[in-house]
């Protein structure tokens, strides 16, 4: 009988997940009796760290010809539901649309920059405001949610709304401190940033909450999740009540040092997470040893728009540089780090598990952008 990996979804995690299963596989000369099978609603990786930027519909990269070269199966469509005694799923050609929640004037008057579909919808929108008559209404954009990337938006959009005058960007959040979880090292940088670009803030003034059914398949699993609705994992990124899951990305709650630090829903993350993971389904199949998951070293890099970035170190975010270093770094992330190559040959080869760490990529970077 054939064994198949089955990867649900074509994101950072799923790509590298897809990739690495196949290296070990091409590795150890085995692949014949095992296929690797993506599903997934696109056969595009969707770079979701850059939605907030100007063009998120073209935000996108193909990768067919990385799949057909790597000799990874891909099927479109969305999975449904997954039946786990029949070792099933049920697999839609159509994508399913997650309903807003309904409050009155939601969906004329708010956007979201969760998907490229909603990111270029905001796109056209802002565009088309030129077309408007001026007025207090169509001159103010407010960005509810002042988290890691309600600030990347908020700083961003004086730069995309060059085309309208009397603007107003605010910025506003349920807490009383902007970037909370960033942690207060950062904070003075960001509070400068939004000072300089003139960006209002209003920190404590909840906004009715909206959230997305975007983990409506997550839901379904019988397992236990996280405060995220993310899948608990062990070590080796095992679903442990389910047999022959894994969970990765976003979606998987994993520890990722022994201090008590879980990953984040982050690219950085969910880059290792799907090398790890694919490595060990193949690994699995292939009765070898699996790999522990861990990534202790983390570095965060925060756009501020054209004020620069900021660049924090470790778990407790201390500022290690700002302005236009970071800024290029940022960039050299955003256009280059995180797109997989177009060689498949290339992609394998650095679907290798033993990646460098966050610091090691940093100082690499830091060095690249001089
Ligand atoms: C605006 C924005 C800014 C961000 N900024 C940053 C940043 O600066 N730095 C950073 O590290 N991270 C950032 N992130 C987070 C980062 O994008 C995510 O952590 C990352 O994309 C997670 O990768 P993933 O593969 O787990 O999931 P995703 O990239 O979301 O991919 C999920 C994939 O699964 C598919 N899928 C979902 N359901 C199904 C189904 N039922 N059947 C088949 N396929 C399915 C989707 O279509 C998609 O292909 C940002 C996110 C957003 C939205
Ligand atoms: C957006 O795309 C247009 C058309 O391709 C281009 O002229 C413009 O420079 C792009 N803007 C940014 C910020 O990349």
């Amino acid at each position: 009988m054939t064994k198949k990996i089955v990867i649900i979804g074509a994101g950072f995690a799923g790509v590298w997940s897809a990739l690495s299963a196949k290296r070990l596989l091409d590795l150890r000369s085995q692949n014949q009796g095992i296929e690797i099978l993506v599903i997934a609603p696109e056969p595009s990786l969707v770079i979701r760290p850059r939605l907030y930027e100007a063009n998120a519909s073209d935000m996108t990269h193909p990768l067919g010809a990385l799949f057909e070269g790597a000799r990874i199966e891909f099927l479109q469509g969305m999975v449904r539901s997954i039946n786990y005694n029949a070792q099933t799923l049920d697999v839609r050609s159509w994508k399913r649309r997650y309903p807003a929640k309904e409050y009155p004037g939601i969906q004329q008057h708010t956007f979201d920059i969760d998907s490229l579909e909603s990111a270029t919808k905001l796109e056209t929108h802002l565009r088309d405001l030129a077309s408007l008559p001026p007025s207090p209404g169509r001159n103010t954009i407010v960005v509810c949610g002042g988290g890691f990337t309600g600030i990347e938006l908020a700083t961003e959009l004086p730069k995309r709304l060059g085309h309208i005058s009397d603007y107003r960007v605010v910025l506003v959040e349920n807490t009383d401190q902007i970037g909370l979880a960033l942690g207060p090292g950062p904070r003075p940088v960001i509070t400068q940033a939004l000072e300089d670009l003139g960006i209002e803030v209003k920190a404590g003034s909840p906004v009715a909450k909206l959230t997305p059914m975007a983990f409506l398949l997550l839901l379904q699993f019988p397992a236990p999740k996280d405060e995220l609705s993310r899948l608990h994992v062990d070590q080796y990124l095992r679903i442990p009540t389910i047999e022959n899951a894994f969970a990765t990305g976003d979606a998987a709650s994993a520890l990722a040092d022994t201090k008590g630090h879980y990953a984040l829903m982050s690219c950085q993350h969910a880059l290792q997470l799907g090398r790890v993971s694919g490595h060990n389904a193949a690994a699995d199949l292939l009765g070898e040893p699996m790999i522990e998951y861990s990534q202790a070293a983390y570095n965060c890099c925060l756009d501020l728009g054209s004020w620069g970035a900021v660049i924090s170190a470790g778990w407790d975010r201390k500022v290690k540089h700002t302005g236009d270093v970071a800024k290029r770094v940022k960039c050299y992330i955003n256009q280059q780090l995180i797109y997989p190559p177009h060689d498949s040959q290339e992609a394998l080869t650095l679907a290798n598990p033993n990646w460098p760490d966050s610091d090691q990529l940093f100082e690499q970077m830091l060095q690249a952008v001089g």
